[in-house]
């Protein structure tokens, strides 16, 4: 058997599994999802969404992408971003980050690796604005592990800096967003920063006509 087709077969068996537990699984959310939670994680396979917080289909709305990052060009991120706040309308937003990020590292380092050069630029750039702060750091993995949570904090206030974001807190006091780091080590989600809806931000990304 190929290795792929272990994996259509696992999926036989947890289907039948899930309707021997609970005959009405499928037909629940076969016609409507109504997740309260978004979640903007990293891509590594490590980090699943719903396995690490024991959630399940149909109660979060997942983007994920190299490095957890909330780029304001980014059309795939924003395109989620606004179906889940506008009408999924979620009531948490939660960045994950995770210690130890592939991305994070590769973008300390002053290796040119391509294309995604241009993804890792934006890492860079919050590197550049927290260099005081990582660079008193010696230890390579403590500098790179609160670089993950730096960027987690900035890709929460990348959030917070859309008039998406910004328009649902106005009109509907709605949502909160979480920063989290969670940690390969132990399996332990830290959280790391929040802006709870309303609360204010530099006023130069302050919209004031939403
Ligand atoms: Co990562």
């Amino acid at each position: 058997m190929f290795s792929y087709q272990k994996l259509l077969e696992e999926n036989k068996i947890w289907a039948t599994e899930q309707v021997e537990r609970d005959p009405e699984y499928f037909s629940r959310l076969v016609d409507i999802q109504q997740p309260e939670f978004m979640w903007i994680g990293c891509s590594d396979s490590r980090v699943p969404a719903n396995e690490l917080t024991g959630s399940q289909p149909g109660e979060i709305f997942v983007h994920r992408n190299v490095a957890n990052m909330v780029v304001h060009t980014d059309l795939n991120m924003l395109s989620v971003l606004q179906y889940a706040v506008e009408v999924l309308k979620v009531k948490h937003i939660i960045v994950c980050g995770h210690y130890g990020c592939g991305g994070v590292r590769a973008a300390m380092t002053q290796t040119s690796l391509g294309l995604i050069n241009k993804w890792l630029r934006n890492i860079k750039d919050v590197y550049r604005i927290h260099r005081d702060e990582v660079d008193a750091i010696e230890d390579e993995t403590k500098k790179s592990n609160r670089l993950v949570e730096l960027n987690v904090r900035e890709q929460v206030m990348n959030l917070a800096k859309t008039s998406i974001v910004q328009s649902a807190w106005k009109k509907e006091n709605r949502p909160d967003l979480h920063g989290w780091v969670y940690d390969l080590h132990d399996g332990i989600i830290n959280p790391v920063f929040e802006i709870l809806a309303g609360d204010h931000i530099d006023p130069l990304y302050e919209y004031d006509n939403l």
